[in-house]
């Protein structure tokens, strides 16, 4: 059993495990945290809704922070009183009432305890209850057996969870791949990273199995300066992107060629000119993942005119796109787009109409067991335009 953080719209991250591990296995336990019931290796670095990961240990009834306390500090007295070496030893509380110095006070305790016995450990110092997912990854916690990062999520029914670290999310690489990209287009909007790798897992599900001898294709009909196929590249896929704009055609070209030549790999990718809504694609694709026209950039709510006419425009070219790509690919063919949704002052949103009507154009959208299609919005408070994750099938 894992238990995953969740990251900044845990719904997000619910429904990508759900896509990879199955909806029965994932339990959300509280609003930042989900247990997994798999026994699958779980790489945190091919999620990009889940902050850090953990393999559960024990599962305590409810208790208080006392409690909690001394069961872990017996725990681990017994299990590192003859350690070979320093551990360093991070402690993040989720979800409960206690205060940063309470988290604290038992580590030092677990560290006067050691050191009777000889063993040296590292505390790692923090304000907060919870280690920032910066600081945990750069102390390395999680990754070798005496850098610990303990966990301790509270569920919202109080049943306590506490389990160790395998990992955080590494935001080094993020930001490099974010930012580093030699082309960058703030018009087209930058499509995260992370957004991007929980956009694949959602269109193709379960992770890759290590052994394939020809990788997927995934095909990114509006790829802008190429965030989905880098990431679907790092995620052992084969990428294919088109774009209507030869301008964007070639800034995803520049962007995949720096990215093989700093992983000093021949990735294997494809790219042309052609529009969505007339191009015909060069199969076979395995799965479809992008992020649509989202029409023009607001930094307020436009007029109620205006806004008609956005929305009309884009529900027209992404509606061309879906009729153009169904003949083309398989029954089954799985696929994730990004679609825009307005907010308005009050914090509502306007959806595409063609959502409602999807299945007269020949898909079937997915239904997750633990959250709902309105769940699956991205936006930050300041944006009027959100991205609406649409996950469907081929019929
Ligand atoms: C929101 S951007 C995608 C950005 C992209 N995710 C990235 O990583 O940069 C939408 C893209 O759709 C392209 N586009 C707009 N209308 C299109 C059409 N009819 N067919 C194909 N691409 C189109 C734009 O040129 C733009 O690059």
């Amino acid at each position: 059993m894992y238990i995953a953080i969740l990251g900044r719209q845990p719904a997000l991250g619910i429904a990508e495990l759900e896509r990879v591990f199955g909806g029965k296995a994932i339990n959300p336990i509280s609003p930042t945290a989900a247990l997994i019931d798999s026994d699958k290796d779980f790489d945190i670095q091919q999620f990009g809704g889940v902050l850090k990961a953990g393999k559960v240990i024990a599962e305590l009834p409810r208790s208080d922070w006392h409690q909690i306390s001394q069961k872990i500090v017996q725990f681990y007295t017994n299990e590192w009183s003859s350690f070979e070496g320093k551990i360093t030893l991070g402690i993040s509380a989720y979800n409960s009432p206690v205060g940063g110095r309470e988290v604290q006070k038992t580590g030092i305790i677990l560290k006067q305890k050691l050191k009777k016995y000889g063993v040296s450990l590292r505390l790692v110092p923090n304000p907060e209850p919870a280690l920032s997912t910066a600081t945990s990854h750069h102390n390395k916690l999680g990754l070798s057996p005496n850098k610990v990062e303990l966990i301790i999520a509270r569920a919202t029914d109080g049943k306590v969870i506490i389990a160790t670290s395998t990992g955080s999310q590494n935001i080094t690489a993020y930001a490099r791949r974010d930012q580093e990209r030699p082309k960058r287009d703030a018009f087209v909007g930058m499509l995260p990273p992370k957004l991007a790798q929980i956009m694949i897992n959602l269109a193709v599900g379960p992770l890759l199995p290590t052994t394939y001898q020809l990788p997927p294709t995934i095909l990114d009909p509006f790829c802008g300066t190429g965030v989905v196929l880098q990431e679907a590249l790092l995620m052992g896929y084969a990428a294919y992107g088109t774009d209507l704009s030869d301008k964007m055609v070639d800034y995803s070209g520049h962007n995949l060629q720096w990215l093989a030549n700093g992983f000093h790999k021949d990735f294997d990718f494809r790219l042309s000119q052609g529009d969505a809504m007339t191009t015909k694609w060069d199969g076979p694709i395995s799965a479809v993942v992008g992020e649509t026209y989202l029409g023009q950039p607001f930094s307020a709510p436009p007029s109620p005119t205006k806004l008609d006419e956005v929305v009309k425009n884009c529900d027209h070219i992404i509606t061309e796109f879906l009729k153009n790509l169904r003949p083309q690919i398989e029954s089954g063919t799985q696929i994730c787009i990004a679609v825009p949704a307005w907010r308005n002052k009050e914090g509502s949103f306007t959806h595409l109409p063609l959502i409602g009507t999807i299945a007269r154009y020949g898909y079937k959208p997915h239904e997750f067991t633990n959250v709902s299609q309105n769940d699956l919005l991205y936006y930050r408070e300041d944006q009027v335009v959100a991205r609406e994750l649409l996950v469907l099938t081929r019929d």
